[in-house]
């Protein structure tokens, strides 16, 4: 019986749940000391003068390390996959400039936390303090360039279009600042042997982080050793390596000791990245049947001052619809902040919710039920780029997405439905994600007795990849999955992209898959070249495996089992590296695609939402687990229910301070707001994505929800909120 495509529970479950898995906070190393940074307290400017005296006196202080006494470091070049193209990282503790408000300007280390968090407490800092430029309106923007000169796109004359268009509609769409607020903080254990550095570190890119913390510190890369099992939760706040990872590598390496250092829940806030506050524009033009003939979508999204990451915001709106006309773009607007990053389908998220909206704004505009708008302007190709999908079940998913939920039943006009004296309000939007993959490696070995090991640098932060990878595995050997053990989280693994852009599944998948097949096509040759073998003399073409042996397909009793194989032969093991079909991703265009029906109930009086249930219905290829993609999916709508009603880091003006950094005044979803979720997935054979047929399900349902869920509140209330989140005070 196949693996894949089996329900299977998590492979790591039981350690979880145990506490039998060690999270990077956890690894305490003998003699290990403590580090509490100091963050800054002001938004913009300098540092005038740090008073130290009495926190050094404290006892447990071993030190406190500020830009007065912090090793210049060699900060050489290197951008990795997620850093942004344009701009240089932070550099902790190398001048007295201060960048953005809580950017860490000293260190303390201690014997024990509490002494650390005591000194720290007691170090007085005086600023030469300006005020920092935080608006993304009215303010000079930049281009997104680069790497990113795709961020202008455009087909036919979509303003002309728009000025003759005989329905139209014309709004400006905002997204606040969120941040990931993962259950686990950042963490990292730092430990130096001589010129090595061990790192256990929250990382959702291992091999990153051993190579930028080895470029920081002028090291080979091979001196840098990362360890990181475990994640819990990130969201895409751990893809890059904070400063933080760099002040415990100081710290330690200052006092000779391992140093622990865990960023308070407020510093989760100051240099871990946040989704970049957004405005868009999205102009819609149609003829009175519907048919899209414009398409505007302009965006601007905030960056640092020192760095461009760009938030994606167009990158869906040339493939999304049929339309002869579409101009987008998007520019970032530098700001005194700290640098964002990639959160929860980046780019995607905001950007499918600006035009979801609008879609329902025009099919209000048309008198038309927003399905029959979308399934009405549903394209053959992609027209952005001028060629096929290698699959779209866009149509698939909205109607069994539709008929899942009952929308035939809605009542179109606002504010028509009721619950006692609650508004009900049903909405829907599309979801899409790009299929990324990317060049990864994976090893496998056979063992004489225990488990089949295979291990790639790759990362688990709650989808799933243990389990995943472990059916991957299995499968490709013909072993029952209990006999696979799968292993990630190690820099000295073979190398693997980062553990975001939902590309894990189809870029580790296809390595581990790659691996396995070879180290079978391994054993299969030591087995018929060996006389006391009873394979042996038979054509490798003629084996195949299954319940852990290989067999001749022709005479099933000729079989033998790995274990017997590589107890004889010694431990099997093959490496392989998997790289995308370019040719096949230059023919097609590959994105997953959904739909996404929700109902919510407001309370006239209170303005208060619920999400009483949510459907999705997506098309990502094959699923690996269902039990699994189904729980990525769910989990991505309560995301998306904070994304639509709750989540928002608020900046004081004076001074750029996040206020509202803690977890009591940032609000999350919690058990009350989440009710009926339900994620399906259509049945989607994609012969081009790749091998597997896997097309990644992360981040997808972090599209089409929020959209889903603002176009319910404007079915139940008539009132159209164009900004996220959605809150009490705009319903009443
Ligand atoms: Mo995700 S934002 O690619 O971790």
């Amino acid at each position: 019986m196949n693996a894949i495509g089996r329900p299977l529970p998590r492979v790591e479950g039981a350690a979880k749940v145990t506490g039998a898995a060690r999270y990077a906070g956890e690894f305490d190393q003998p003699g290990q000391a403590h580090a509490v940074i100091v963050s800054a307290t002001v938004g913009l400017g300098r540092i005038a003068a740090i008073d130290v005296a009495t926190a050094q006196t404290l006892p447990g202080v071993l030190a406190v390390i500020s830009h007065l006494n912090a090793p210049k470091l060699a900060y050489s070049p290197h951008k990795g996959f997620i850093d942004p193209a344009h701009g240089e990282r932070l550099h902790v503790f190398q001048d007295d400039q201060i960048r953005f408000f809580g950017q860490p300007v000293a260190v303390v280390i201690a014997d024990t936390l509490d002494q650390a968090e005591h000194a720290a407490a007691a170090i007085h800092v005086d600023y030469a303090a300006r005020t920092p430029e935080l608006r993304i309106e009215g303010v000079e923007t930049l281009p997104a360039g680069g790497s990113h000169a795709s961020a202008y796109k455009a087909r036919g004359d979509a303003d002309a279009a728009l000025s003759q268009a005989p329905v139209k509609v014309d709004a400006v769409y905002r997204i606040a600042r969120e941040n990931h607020n993962p259950m686990e903080p950042h963490a990292t254990i730092a430990a130096w042997d001589g010129d090595r550095l061990h790192l256990w570190s929250k990382s959702q890119f291992v091999t990153n982080e051993q190579v930028e913390i080895a470029a920081v510190f002028g090291l080979p890369a091979d001196h840098v050793h990362v360890t990181c099992p475990f994640i819990g939760g990130a969201f895409g706040t751990a893809l890059r390596t904070w400063p933080h990872v760099t002040i415990a590598a100081i710290g330690a390496r200052h006092v000779n000791r391992a140093v622990k250092l865990v960023l308070t829940r407020r510093q989760m806030f100051y240099t871990t990245g946040h989704r970049p506050r957004s405005m868009q524009r999205v102009a819609l033009g149609a003829g009175t049947d519907g048919k899209l003939s414009a398409i505007v979508h302009e965006g601007t999204a905030e960056t640092s001052r020192y760095e461009q990451f760009v938030e994606a915001l167009t990158t869906i709106t040339s493939y999304l619809y049929s339309c002869p006309n579409v101009r987008s773009s998007h520019g970032l607007a530098p700001t005194d902040t700290s640098t964002p990053t990639y959160m929860r389908a980046p780019g995607e998220a905001s950007g499918v919710f600006a035009v979801e909206c609008a879609m329902d704004e025009l099919a209000g505009a048309l008198n038309m039920d927003p399905v029959s708008l979308r399934l009405l302007n549903e394209p053959s190709i992609d027209e952005g780029e001028n060629r096929p999908f290698s699959s779209r079940s866009l149509k698939d998913c909205i109607e069994q997405g539709a008929a899942r939920f009952g929308w035939s039943r809605r009542d179109p006009r606002p504010r028509a439905m009721r619950d006692g004296r609650l508004l009900i309000g049903w909405g829907m939007a599309t979801a899409t994600y790009p299929a990324f993959h990317a060049p990864a490696g994976a090893r496998a070995c056979l063992h004489g007795n225990g488990p089949a090991e295979v291990e790639a640098a790759a990362s688990d932060m709650g989808p799933g990849t243990y389990t995943s990878m472990t059916q991957v595995a299995a499968d490709a050997l013909g072993l029952p999955p209990e006999h696979v053990l799968f292993q990630l989280g190690r820099s000295d693994f073979p190398r693997t992209p980062p553990h975001g852009g939902s590309m894990t599944m189809a870029s580790v998948g296809s390595a581990v898959q790659a691996a396995c097949l070879a180290v079978r096509a391994k054993a299969v040759q030591a087995a018929i070249a060996d006389a006391r073998s009873p394979l042996f003399g038979a054509a490798a073409a003629d084996i195949d495996a299954a319940d852990g042996s290989l067999f001749v397909k022709s005479e099933p009793a000729r079989r033998e089992t790995y274990a017997t194989i590589a107890a004889r032969h010694g431990s099997i093991e093959a490496e392989a590296t998997c790289s995308p079909d370019e040719d096949a991703r230059k023919r097609f265009s590959m994105h997953s695609f959904g739909a996404v029906f929700t109902e919510v109930a407001v309370d006239p009086d209170l303005g208060i939402v619920r999400v009483r249930r949510a459907v999705g219905a997506y098309g990502c290829g094959r699923v690996i687990n269902p039990r699994l993609a189904r729980s990525q999916c769910t989990g991505g709508m309560v995301g998306g229910i904070g994304m639509a009603l709750m989540e928002q880091t608020l900046l004081d003006p004076r001074d750029g301070r996040p206020v509202n950094a803690s977890m009591a005044d940032y609000l999350v979803p919690v058990n009350l707001d989440v009710n009926e979720l339900d994620a399906i997935f259509v049945e989607e054979d994609d012969p081009h994505v790749n091998a597997l047929g896997v097309k990644g399900v992360g981040e997808i349902a972090l599209t089409g929800i929020a959209p889903a869920i603002a176009n319910a509140v404007y079915h139940a209330t008539g009132k159209r909120v164009r900004a996220l989140p959605i809150r009490i005070e705009d319903l009443i």
